[in-house]
């Protein structure tokens, strides 16, 4: 049964759907109805959620993968928490100026759409180490939903269809990209069925040999074939090496509520956190939601965190992320004693933080089910559908993750933004990621899951989500789907969805010496979230973009 709900006290267009048992909230209703069956079929919500990922390469395919990687946060029943990283790594051949030419200048496009564009991929390495951990079904049952959508065929949403449209362009170099997202070069029209039969071919084989039918075998030399014809770097050692990571959650607190995050190589648990301790001590709530006071703060504490992210922030493996001095309160709040309450700040002057104590660091989707289980999963292949090249006779989509890394110091990516050492390239090393998949408990209880796609513009999404329901007692839907604001450091800007800031805002912000107030051509992130008042369950897709949240 399904309900929808309308809140009388909701300001936005506040609709959510109602569960008792369980939720998934993902940007493809196909996706998100496969996460549910599961649910119905006796699945808990980790197996719910590998069916909804293996749904999602099948449905929404522009971040949806198994040629991509991601995180995977998870709140167990007994209330502990655990992340797995299943980011794509550096192939082993990888070195620090390989998207540089001679004189040292980035070579246009090669960190993006080029077959030296793909991370080694961990996606199904990951969703199946989650599957044997701490699911309940088998292989078959997880996988045969996303394989029967991709052997039958679904029809194509306006979205869907719109994007396949826009996106040819850019893979008419590769002609299995061509034939897997046209007919024969020609557009499909919205509403005609859409079949991937490679893709089929090659989830049947990960059916049946589990993680080695793509790390090994037939699909992998297909991957490394594709890369020996045109100077790619993944080898067959890449692909049989790759392994997933647990890693130790980043957690917090926030008035009284824990905050989980992921940890690196992903950059958003620690920046969330972060910018909550230094947003503690003021009192947002009064200011009011969307004011200039909350705003000026919000974005001074964005600024400080994503310095200290370009500085320091990047796989634990090979840099020594000061991750304690990132999460600690007391480094918050001197990072941001410096903030005037009456003046903007300039990046220019603003460096990454230094510890003074004496003693010492795109898709989103939710998932829960009726034992509490919590899963917050972002996945993503870079850009929309990755570096557009689809591996031929696999229906395999690869990622642009490489860009990821900072590819030449101080030189803004695809999403502006800078590092240094930190996020060199390595040889196996992982890409610094913004994806941050939350949870959020309250003495130890379900209360929130969110997350976003929208690179640089994750973070600050779910900060804003979190200050929403938590400062402002806002509803659900109108804590996600409100307009939001993004500032990181760099470029010194602040970034605004459509009618975020009024003009007389703006002109309070300007006053206290905001400069540059640009609005956003598109939605600034997808936060996809659930969240948990008692017995009842809340569920909604934001509406930002395609989707559904789904309930039973
Ligand atoms: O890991 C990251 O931070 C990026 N590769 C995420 C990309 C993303 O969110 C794309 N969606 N707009």
């Amino acid at each position: 049964m399904l309900f929808i709900f309308l809140s009388e006290s909701s300001i936005a267009s506040s609709i959510g759907v109602y569960g008792k048992y369980g939720m998934v909230s993902s940007r493809s209703a196909l996706a998100s109805n496969v996460g549910i069956d599961i649910m119905r079929a006796g699945g808990n919500a980790v197996d719910s959620a590998v069916a909804t990922a293996f749904a999602l390469a099948v449905t929404y395919p522009s971040a949806g993968n198994i040629g991509g990687g991601g995180f995977a946060l998870v709140r167990l029943p007994n209330g502990n928490v655990v992340s797995l990283d299943h980011r794509e790594k550096a192939p082993k051949t990888a070195h620090r100026n390989m998207y540089l030419d001679s004189e040292h200048n980035v070579i246009n496009k090669l960190s993006t759409q080029s077959h030296l564009a793909a991370g080694v991929p961990g996606s199904v390495d990951g969703l199946l180490l989650l599957l044997e951990t701490y699911g309940s079904m088998s292989r078959t049952q997880v996988i045969s939903p996303a394989l029967k959508l991709a052997r039958n065929g679904f029809p194509l949403s306006y979205d869907l269809a719109q994007q396949f449209t826009t996106v040819l362009g850019k893979m008419k170099l590769y002609p299995a990209s061509l034939e897997k997202f046209s007919k024969d070069g020609e557009p499909y029209i919205v509403g005609e069925i859409w079949r991937q039969p490679d893709l089929a071919k090659t989830l049947k084989i990960i059916m049946n040999k589990g993680r080695p039918g793509f790390y090994e075998g037939s699909v992998a030399s297909l991957i490394v074939q594709e890369m020996e014809r045109n100077n790619g770097s993944i080898s067959a050692s890449d692909l049989a090496d790759y392994r997933s990571v647990w890693r130790t959650p980043v957690t917090g607190s926030y008035r009284g509520y824990e905050i989980w995050g992921m940890g690196p190589p992903s950059s958003g648990g620690i920046l969330v956190i972060q910018m909550l301790n230094m947003l503690e001590p003021f009192d947002l709530e009064s200011m009011g939601y969307g004011s200039s006071a909350s705003i000026h703060h919000m974005v001074e504490a964005k600024r400080r965190a994503y310095a200290d992210r370009a500085e320091y922030l990047g796989d634990p493996d090979y840099y020594p992320v000061p991750i304690g001095m990132l999460l600690d309160k007391d480094y918050a709040r001197q990072r941001f004693a410096d903030f005037d309450v009456a003046s903007a700040s300039s990046s220019e002057n603003i460096d990454p933080g230094i510890w003074f104590k004496e003693s010492p660091e795109t898709t989103h989707f939710s998932v829960i089910d009726n034992k509490g289980t919590m899963v917050s999963f972002t996945t993503t292949l870079n850009s929309s559908y990755g570096n557009k090249i689809v591996v031929p006779g696999t229906g395999i989509l690869l990622n642009n993750e490489m860009n990821d890394f900072s590819i030449k110091k101080d030189t803004p990516n695809q999403y502006q933004l800078i590092g240094r050492e930190a996020n060199a390239i390595e040889p196996g090393k992982r890409m610094l990621s913004s994806m941050s998949p939350t949870i959020v408990t309250k003495d130890g209880n379900p209360f929130l899951i969110t997350g976003s796609q929208g690179g640089s513009r994750i973070i600050t999404t779910v900060l804003q989500v979190i200050i929403n329901v938590i400062d402002h007692g806002m509803q659900l839907g109108d804590a996600v789907t409100l307009p939001r604001i993004h500032h990181q450091w760099l470029p010194d800007q602040i970034i605004h969805d459509k009618y975020a800031i009024s003009s007389d805002t703006r002109n309070r912000l300007s006053a206290l010496g905001h400069k540059n107030i640009v609005e956003s051509k598109s939605g600034i992130g997808d936060a996809n979230s659930i969240l948990v008042r008692g017995k009842a369950i809340f569920g909604v897709k934001d509406p930002r973009a395609e989707g559904a949240a789904v309930g039973y």
